[in-house]
């Protein structure tokens, strides 16, 4: 195992699924995939590997906040050779021209975390999305009949759910920023050191301009319909 998955080399499939609650990486799990077993519930961050149209995929829950994100996403790259990782999460949406329900998918990620800066020196490194994964969700999206609205665009991943600063937020909004999360950009970035693929897919949860909120059952109905976008496109 690594230090932080109880799995041994070969239970975790190439493709990952990447939810930030553990216990949307069980429902994911039951729901979707085929023979699914649960290979490590080491601090409660459930891993599952299944089959989806016949194919081996897992999913595994990440936690919040980018470094809890990366814990899980270097130790999947390095000891499990995963090569595709797509987080399926929630966002707050951040403009009026996004709205509750809708799915972002993230060609980009802003942050306001240090990681990127103490890594490349204060220079600023842009994390986007991989193309291929990116072109894949956005035809997945684009097919469905009668699903959820979707964006194609920037997302902001914040080191705070609850920022000291608030108002800095729309300066990024001013800049095309569609909606706030807590994860995307770190991992965009692991996956460009490690030569992977990586895309982050959220569902609007909660709208920070007009404070409208989605139903539980709302957000277990979008978010199912993010799954099936984020596993036609990573293994249609
Ligand atoms: N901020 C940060 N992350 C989030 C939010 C938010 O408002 N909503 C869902 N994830």
């Amino acid at each position: 195992m690594s230090t932080h998955i109880g799995a041994q080399p070969g239970d975790i499939a190439p493709t990952v699924l990447l939810p930030g609650d553990p216990l949307r990486a069980k429902w994911i799990a039951e729901t979707f995939l085929d023979d699914s077993r649960c290979y490590s519930e080491v601090r409660g961050m459930y891993g599952f590997t299944g089959t989806w149209n016949g194919q081996p995929v897992s999913v595994q829950g990440s936690g919040m906040g980018q470094p809890s994100m990366a814990i899980y996403v270097n130790e999947l790259f390095t000891d499990f050779d995963v090569q595709s990782i797509v987080r399926v999460g929630s966002c707050g949406a951040v403009t009026e021209d996004v709205g509750v329900r809708d799915v972002i998918i993230a060609s980009g990620a802003c942050t306001d975390s240090s990681m990127n800066r103490i890594a490349f020196h204060g220079l600023d490194y842009a994390p986007v999305a991989d193309f291929g994964l990116l072109r894949g969700a956005v035809e997945a999206a684009e097919s469905r009949e009668g699903g959820s609205p979707f964006h194609v665009g920037l997302i902001f991943s914040s080191d705070s759910f609850y920022p000291a600063r608030p108002e800095l937020l729309g300066e990024m909004v001013k800049y095309g920023v569609l909606g706030v999360e807590m994860e995307a950009s770190g991992l965009y970035t692991l996956a460009a050191k490690h030569r992977r693929r990586a895309l982050a897919i959220c569902t609007v949860s909660d709208h920070i301009v007009t404070g409208e909120e989605t139903t539980s059952q709302e957000r277990e109905q979008t978010f199912g319909e993010m799954v099936e976008i984020a596993l036609t496109a990573a293994l249609a």
